[in-house]
């Protein structure tokens, strides 16, 4: 069987996290600071604060912002659940917003229309590493969380993602593109906003009491990321040849054709086909035939919430599926997976 998705793991990785676990130093420590000190140059922002995980760096982003009861947070609709988590987890209401199709990003047309005064802050992801319009959402005025959960390596304007946002976010849960198992991390060129986090992160050893969090990093998780991180070019790289010679065979159906936007540089994170199937039933023919295919999310986020339709992400919901890319995917697992795509879809 193909997985959808693989962490690459090398002897270097096993060393890293070896070292750690024979220090004996296991929990929040140098490594945590090596970690987010490199991650903070990588995307060359002043500041960096590692978590347990993606949703804790949303959850801490919004309560760093100080979004709470009375107000609303605009999300996109194609995207993680962990969205709506962390806007409830602060008590806000979400404003559910529609995609742009042939991004699949947050559509600034309906975050317009959609605009309310108890908008107090948007999540902009960049969808399966393909930069969102990000610029022209920060012209509305409205802080920027940024969500490189899936674009750790994009580019937007010559810069990095993850140096965009008022807080930029990540998550290197196991199928992302640095993996540490759980893990996340967030970034900002603010000292009073990075700060907040640190303090946010951890309930002990403070003087006054607040509501604080345990959203710390492990050592090991940090030493297995740093060790990735220095990989990450490498990583990137391979990505690209992969969807560089998908492209070869599938750019018909291929949604976020990055062709008109000159202005950013994807990461292939994910590879999206579109399909006039069902795609429920498309996804488990992939599976006889030994080549896991995923929806690329698993439900509409205005499923869950009574909001306003969606149309385009209902749309995109219904025909989308994902093909396995990932490093060490090999040429002949390639192969096999556009025979599998081309048998499957002419069925
Ligand atoms: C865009 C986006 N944001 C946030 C998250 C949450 O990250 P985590 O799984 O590390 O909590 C995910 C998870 O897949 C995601 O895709």
């Amino acid at each position: 069987m193909i997985p959808h998705s693989k962490p690459t793991i090398s002897k270097d990785d096993l060393k890293a996290v070896s070292q750690v676990l024979a220090s004996g130093m296991l929990a929040q420590g140098t490594q945590v600071e090596a970690f987010e000190k490199s991650l903070a140059s990588r995307c060359r922002v002043k500041h960096a604060v590692a978590v347990s995980s993606g949703s804790a760096a949303l959850h801490l982003a919004l309560s760093t912002l100080g979004v709470g009861k009375r107000d609303m947070v605009a999300i996109p609709s194609y995207s993680c659940v962990a969205l709506l988590h962390a806007v409830e987890m602060v008590g806000a209401t979400p404003k559910i917003i529609d995609v742009d199709p042939s991004t699949l990003n947050l559509s600034v047309k309906d975050l317009k229309k959609k605009w309310s005064k108890k908008l107090k802050a948007v999540i902009v992801p960049h969808m399966f590493g393909f930069p969102a319009e990000i610029r022209e959402i920060k012209q509305l005025g409205l802080p920027v969380i940024e969500d490189c959960a899936m674009a750790l390596g994009a580019e937007y304007r010559g810069k990095p993602v993850g140096s965009w946002g008022d807080i930029s976010v990540f998550s290197f849960y196991v199928t992302k593109v640095l993996a540490t198992g759980e893990g996340g991390m967030l970034t900002t060129q603010s000292k009073a906003m990075a700060d907040e986090m640190r303090d946010l992160r951890q309930y002990d050893k403070s003087e006054s009491y607040r509501l604080r969090y345990n959203y710390k990093m492990t050592d090991m998780a940090a030493a297995l990321g740093l060790s990735q991180l220095r990989k990450l070019d490498h990583f990137l790289k391979k990505r690209r040849e992969i969807a560089a010679w998908y492209d070869r065979f599938l750019l018909g159906k291929k949604l976020q054709d990055g062709s008109s936007y000159p202005d950013r540089t994807p990461l292939p994170f994910r590879y999206i086909l579109k399909t006039g199937k069902n795609v429920q039933i498309l996804i488990r023919k992939f599976k006889k035939e030994g080549v896991t295919a995923e929806l690329p999310v698993f439900r509409p986020l205005h499923h869950y919430h009574r909001s306003r339709p969606c149309k385009i992400a209902d749309q995109v919901w219904k025909s989308a599926y994902s093909i396995p890319i990932y490093p060490t995917l090999t040429d002949k697992e390639r192969r096999r997976v556009i025979e599998v795509v081309s048998k499957v879809d002419a069925e």
